[in-house]
């Protein structure tokens, strides 16, 4: 919290000293257009992109279990509702993981119609969280059970069904290549 306060102050004195006119500083500085969202379009930057998702997917997915088992029994104690646990980041990160990958290996044609059935299933599981929707039965192993299973769906895909469509894609980009 200290870093981000003392931030804006060392930004606006690096500014003054540089130009100490506001029209300069105006001129200097106009204001940022919204940040463009630029996808790779070679399969190989794809790949990286979608293999760091999968990092941070597992990630967040052991972290969200070591929490639960840690505080699940205190949050109980305390009347902690389940739905404040931070399950939609996991969601939105997987959500945002498989519409990519769908869309990537669709164009590189190595995307099949099990692999669609599976990210389906996924997605279906990961909304049906209890925590997530509200439930009010939702409790501590309940929570740990929806993340268990998540993560098994996660690694046993990404060591197999993903790796054998990052293999296709792959080749698949190889022959585009003059
Ligand atoms: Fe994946
Ligand atoms: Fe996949």
């Amino acid at each position: 919290m200290q870093l981000d306060a003392s931030a804006p102050a060392v930004s606006t004195i690096t500014l003054s000293r540089s130009s100490p006119n506001q029209t300069n500083l105006a001129a200097a500085n106009p204001p940022s257009a919204p940040p463009s969202r630029r996808w790779p379009r070679d399969w190989p930057s794809q790949q990286q992109l979608l293999e760091r998702q999968h990092g941070r997917l597992e990630d967040l997915l052991n972290s969200l279990i070591a929490e639960a088992r840690t505080m699940g029994p205190l949050a109980t104690a305390i009347g902690v509702p389940w739905d404040a646990l931070d399950c939609r980041r996991l969601q939105r990160a997987l959500g945002l993981h498989l519409r990519l990958e769908e869309r990537w290996l669709a164009h590189w044609d190595c995307l099949d119609a099990g692999h669609r059935a599976s990210h389906r299933l996924a997605r279906t599981a990961a909304h049906r969280a209890g925590p997530c929707i509200g439930d009010s039965d939702a409790n501590p192993t309940s929570y740990l059970k929806w993340l268990h299973g998540l993560r098994e769906w996660f690694l046993v895909h990404r060591d197999g069904a993903d790796a054998i469509a990052y293999s296709r894609a792959d080749h698949a980009y190889r022959q585009q290549q003059p």
